[in-house]
């Protein structure tokens, strides 16, 4: 490996992905293996993404991590990646924004997708990496959500799927999306899910050691692209219960969960399965509607309860439930995660219009309501950027 100080980097664009049948609660809390199967939908990646870019020089003398600082596209002086000499692109990290990457999650992604690493070489840029030296290069890593961090809009699942996929793209890491998925799994659940684009399966495994538990696209993003996603953010607020306490808690109080995920998620996960492959809107939107109440409901169940939604998202669901009743066949379908937003699903456009037309007169910005602006997105592929 040469000694000059050069910096080789990569810079990666990943969606985040909703749930249609919702994971919720651990069997092993270390490895992140769920007790029931999942399935969810990837959104459009010029929407909610995570944007990361990752950078390995013999000059970093420790691993390091910024979140959420203002990007640019070109280096100066003041980035804090400063080690490097001429011009080159890539993503800026603006002071005080440093995370700590001592937690057991970014270590066991980190230390996985290092193990896997291979030689990479760069005449142009002068690099030349080893296999070996892996273990012993550092890491910087700048990430950027386009959308609020922790309020319930899956973007840890973004975060870690993308740090996983710009981590293997640096260091010629030779596995597909799905071995990559149980990678990103161990640094939060939903994230494994993000490798694929259109729809997927996280399969939860039964191998104590989770090398089965890992993502698989059951249909790409083109097979069923009349559905619009529209995200209405009733709250951008950080959840006071974040999932992963969530669903800990939940296992351990929540008889419903244990009924809910022997019982009804595997049969829901046949039926989501067909109703995706057959483009079957109306039970597509039952199942979709009926687990996001399910999980919903085992969250009260929790003790003490877990309040998810709030009053503006009962108001959504009814709202929702009342004209789909009144057009006598499903034209949309809700499902909330781990927070007050709505997630609509819009069968097509001409829909969508109407639901954002809807939206806004029943929630009008500015007004009481704290629900301020709609996320439009289709379904699209994880794309790689620069
Ligand atoms: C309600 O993946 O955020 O969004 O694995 O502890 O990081 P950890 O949890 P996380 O949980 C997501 C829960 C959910 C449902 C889902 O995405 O399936």
């Amino acid at each position: 490996m040469a000694a000059e100080k050069w910096v080789y980097m990569v810079t990666a664009q990943t969606p985040t992905n909703i749930a249609v049948i919702k994971y919720w609660g651990k069997r092993d809390e270390v490895r992140i293996l769920p007790v029931n199967d999942s399935i969810s939908v990837t959104l459009d990646p010029d929407h909610l993404c995570t944007v990361t870019t990752v950078a390995v020089s013999p000059a970093f003398d420790r691993d390091r991590m910024w979140l959420n600082g203002k990007t640019k596209k070109h280096s100066c002086e003041k980035s804090v990646i400063h080690l490097v000499t001429e011009s080159v692109s890539y993503i800026l990290l603006i002071e005080n924004l440093e995370i700590s990457l001592s937690g057991s999650r970014y270590q066991n992604c980190l230390r996985e997708i290092r193990s896997r690493g291979g030689d990479v070489e760069d005449r142009e840029k002068g690099v030349k990496i080893e296999k070996k030296d892996w273990e012993r290069l550092n890491l910087h890593i700048a990430s950027h959500n386009n959308f609020p961090t922790a309020a319930g809009l899956a973007s840890s699942a973004a975060g870690f799927a993308c740090l996983v996929f710009s981590l293997a793209k640096l260091m010629n890491v030779e596995e597909d999306p799905s071995q990559l998925s149980a990678i990103a799994r161990q640094g939060s659940g939903s994230a494994c899910r993000s490798l694929f684009g259109g729809f997927v399966k996280w399969k939860m495994g039964s191998k104590d050691d989770g090398s089965d538990s890992v993502a698989v696209q059951l249909a790409d993003e083109k097979h069923w692209d009349d559905l619009v996603i529209i995200i209405a953010v009733v709250s951008s607020r950080q959840k006071e219960t974040s999932s992963t306490s969530g669903m800990r808690e939940s296992v351990e109080t929540s008889l419903l969960l244990q009924h809910r995920a022997k019982e009804v998620v595997p049969k829901r996960i046949v039926q989501m399965e067909e109703a995706i492959k057959n483009r079957d809107f109306a039970s597509f939107t039952q199942l979709s509607c009926t687990d996001s109440n399910q999980f919903h409901a085992v969250c009260l169940d929790t003790s003490p309860p877990i309040f998810y939604m709030n009053d503006t998202s009962h108001r959504i669901i009814s709202l929702v439930e009342k004209w789909n009743r009144s057009e006598g066949t499903p034209q949309v379908a809700y499902t909330f995660d781990a927070g007050p937003n709505a997630v609509l699903i819009a069968r097509n456009r001409k829909v969508a219009v109407q639901l954002l037309q809807g939206l806004l007169y029943y929630f009008p910005p500015k007004s009481d309501t704290d629900m301020k602006s709609y996320v439009v997105g289709d379904n699209s592929i994880l794309k790689e950027a620069g």
